[in-house]
C-alpha cells in the first residue's frame, strides 16, 4: 500500500483531493466511490475550490456513495444523502442523474442492495473509491467480523460506531442501528482505493489496517490485498506506524500529488 503522510489534516485532505482531481483530468467520465463522515469534508472543500477556479469539471463524473442509514428520511440532516449534497454535490457541476447513494428506505432492502451492485457494474465499475476508517477498523459500515468477500447489504452498526457517530445526532440513542453498505468485496473491486485518515484517535486503527494481519476483525486491512491502494494520513494518524520513516523515504522518490495542479 502506498502511504503518504502529511503534517496535518488539512494538508492530507488537499493531497487526497488532488489525487481525485488527477484521475478526473485523465478520465473526465470517471466513476467515483465517495465516503461521508467528518474526515473527507475538507477534501470535498478542496475539490469544490478547484471546480470554482475552473480547474475541475464534474459534468461527466458518476458517483456512488458507500453507505446510508436504514430508515432515516433522505431529507434528515444526518442522512448521507443530505451530507453529500450539503458538503459537495450542491457546489459542483455534477449531473444529478449520475449521483447514486444506497436507498436506506427501500421497501425491499435486499433487492435494492442487489440493484445498487448492478448499477455500479452498469457504470463500468468504480475507478477510485474514497474511504475513511472507523475507530474499530471498519471501511464503509463493514464492522468487525464482516466477510472480506461481502457485497452491498444491510449491516448492524457496532456499539463503537454508534458511540463515534453520536456526535452528529446529539445522542447515542438517536443514531440508527442499521445501515445499507457496500461490502468489502464491492470496495475491493474498485480500480483504485484512497484511504484518507486523520487524527490521533485513528492511530491504532490505521496501524492495524496497514501493518497488522489481514483479518475480518479490521476490515480496512483487506486493502493490503488491493493492487492500487493509497493511504493519505496526517502525522497524528500515522504516529503509531512502526515503518513511518520508510513511508516518508519511499514517498520522497515519488511524484508529489500536490504538484499536479500547481
Ligand atoms: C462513511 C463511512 C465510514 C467512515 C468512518 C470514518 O461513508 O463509510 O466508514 O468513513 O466511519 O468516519 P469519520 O470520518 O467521521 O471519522
Amino acid at each position: 500500500m502506498r502511504v503518504i503522510i502529511r503534517k496535518n489534516a488539512q494538508a492530507a485532505c488537499v493531497t487526497a483531493a488532488r489525487l481525485i482531481a488527477s484521475l478526473i483530468h485523465q478520465k473526465p467520465d470517471a466513476v467515483l466511490g465517495l465516503a461521508t463522515g467528518g474526515t473527507p469534508v475538507n477534501c470535498y472543500a478542496e475539490l469544490i475550490r478547484l471546480h470554482r477556479c475552473g480547474e475541475l469539471d464534474f459534468s461527466r463524473v458518476t458517483s456512488f456513495n458507500l453507505d446510508e442509514y436504514v430508515g432515516l428520511p433522505r431529507e434528515h440532516a444526518q442522512s448521507f444523502y443530505s451530507f453529500m449534497h450539503e458538503n459537495f454535490f450542491n457546489h459542483v457541476n455534477i449531473d444529478p442523474s449520475r449521483i447514486h447513494l444506497p436507498n436506506g428506505n427501500a421497501e425491499d432492502l435486499t433487492k435494492a442492495c442487489d440493484e445498487y451492485e448492478q448499477s455500479i457494474a452498469c457504470a463500468g465499475g468504480i475507478d477510485l473509491q474514497l474511504l475513511g476508517i472507523g475507530s474499530d477498523g471498519h471501511i464503509a459500515f463493514n464492522e468487525p467480523g464482516s466477510s472480506l468477500a461481502s457485497r452491498t447489504r444491510v449491516k448492524t452498526l457496532c456499539h463503537e460506531t454508534i458511540r463515534d457517530n453520536a456526535r452528529f445526532f446529539g445522542s447515542e440513542a438517536a443514531v440508527p442501528r442499521l445501515s445499507v453498505t457496500m461490502g468489502v468485496g464491492s470496495i475491493m473491486d474498485a480500480r483504485q482505493c484512497l484511504l484518507l485518515v486523520t487524527g490521533e484517535k485513528k492511530a491504532a486503527a490505521i496501524r492495524s489496517a496497514i501493518e497488522g494481519p489481514v483479518t475480518s476483525q479490521v476490515t480496512a486491512s483487506a486493502l493490503q490485498f488491493h493492487r492500487f491502494a493509497t493511504a493519505v494520513l496526517d502525522e497524528p494518524a500515522a504516529s503509531w506506524l512502526s515503518r513511518k520513516s520508510h513511508c516518508d523515504f519511499a514517498e520522497s522518490s515519488m511524484p508529489d500529488p500536490d504538484e499536479i495542479l500547481r
